[in-house]
């Protein structure tokens, strides 16, 4: 294969990444890239609550249509994320949870509302939706948010069953970090997922999201935790892969590199449940992680002139 387009069809797993709108917008050599390169996109940003609905009852849905627009341009499936999450809520409603002006009953109201409203915009557009995202704590409990404080443990259910009614084609999905080797979380992922399927709620796959460092060893047991999930019948996606590195960037660095996102792929590939590999960001030039990582950074399969890296033709080498 000459490109990860061809790749993708060639492994039949949907290769993805996700998108910055305002660079889709501006940069023509960003938007042929991604274009030319993916099969699956994921607004990095763009369907967030805080980007859909900044005031209360007033949606700015543009970003998200402009991602959903280009994917369908060019045939790309689209993940939807994120409809339940900690992270860029809006303001209105973390602060009127914390002034007590948003009581449970409304809140759960608002939360029922968002996921109607929004998997309902984008009805028959969406292949994937990460429903919740990241509601296990690295300690193995169930993360403490307004949603489990206010709500109790049901609202993961309950948003479940609204997203499945809004659009029942869509797959829903459960996602979260570390995932790909922490013991506690794995765990009790696993007894969420199960205690859903007992309950008959439409679960249907597990995102691993496959944010690694070469500063920390790899994830060996990457591939039997991925089994543990799919042989509950769930399918599975990696969903956010970026592998980062203390900088300077250095050949032995993008070698390493190169053959973990090689591993986190391949992986994929093995288990015949894995349907899609969505890299968070594809050019250096736009990823979260030196804003985030003091000294960190490097961490896509591209250099900031779009050029490829080791990472890139590494992927390329991946076969079923
Ligand atoms: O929207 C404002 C904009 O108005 C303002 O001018 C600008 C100035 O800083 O900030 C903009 O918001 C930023 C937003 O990205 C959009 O660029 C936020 O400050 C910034 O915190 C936010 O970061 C995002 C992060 O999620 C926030 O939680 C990253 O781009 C995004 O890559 C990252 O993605 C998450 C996944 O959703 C879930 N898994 C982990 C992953 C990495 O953290």
């Amino acid at each position: 294969p000459d490109n990860l387009r061809e790749l993708s069809k060639k492994i039949k797993v949907y290769i993805g990444s996700a998108v910055d709108v305002a660079t889709l917008a501006d940069d023509a050599g960003y938007r042929r890239t991604l274009n030319r390169e993916f099969t699956h996109v994921t607004g990095e940003n763009a369907m967030k609550w805080s980007e859909v609905e900044p005031q209360r009852g007033q949606f700015t849905w543009e970003g998200a249509d402009a991602v959903v627009r280009n994917a369908q341009r060019n045939d790309q499936k689209v993940r939807g994320h994120t409809l339940v999450w900690h992270n860029q809520l809006p303001e209105w409603l973390t602060a009127g949870v914390a002034d007590g002006s948003i009581g449970a009953p409304e809140l759960r109201r608002i939360l029922r509302d968002h996921i109607f409203k929004e998997v309902g915009r984008y009805r028959g557009k969406i292949r994937a939706w990460d429903v919740v995202n990241e509601v296990v704590d690295d300690d193995g409990k169930m993360r403490d948010t307004i949603w489990l404080q206010k709500l109790g443990p049901g609202y993961i259910a309950d948003a479940f069953r609204w997203a499945h009614e809004a659009d029942p084609h869509a797959k829903l999905y459960i996602n979260d970090y570390n995932l790909e080797w922490n013991a506690a979380k794995i765990d009790q992922t696993l007894n969420i997922v199960k205690d859903l399927k007992a309950k008959r709620v439409p679960i249907h796959g597990i995102g691993f999201q496959g944010h690694l460092g070469i500063q920390y060893d790899y994830p060996g047991d990457f591939p039997s935790v991925m089994k543990r999930f799919t042989d509950l019948g769930l399918e599975a996606a990696i969903t956010e892969a970026d592998v980062r590195m203390v900088l300077p960037v250095t050949p032995e660095k993008l070698a390493t590199q190169a053959d973990y996102y090689k591993r986190m792929l391949q992986t994929c590939v093995d288990n015949r449940r894995c349907v899609e590999f969505t890299v968070w960001g594809f050019t250096d030039a736009h990823s979260w992680v030196p804003g985030w990582f003091d000294g960190e950074g490097a961490a896509t399969i591209m250099d900031e002139n779009l050029v490829p890296k080791p990472a890139y033709g590494a992927l390329l080498s991946v076969r079923k």
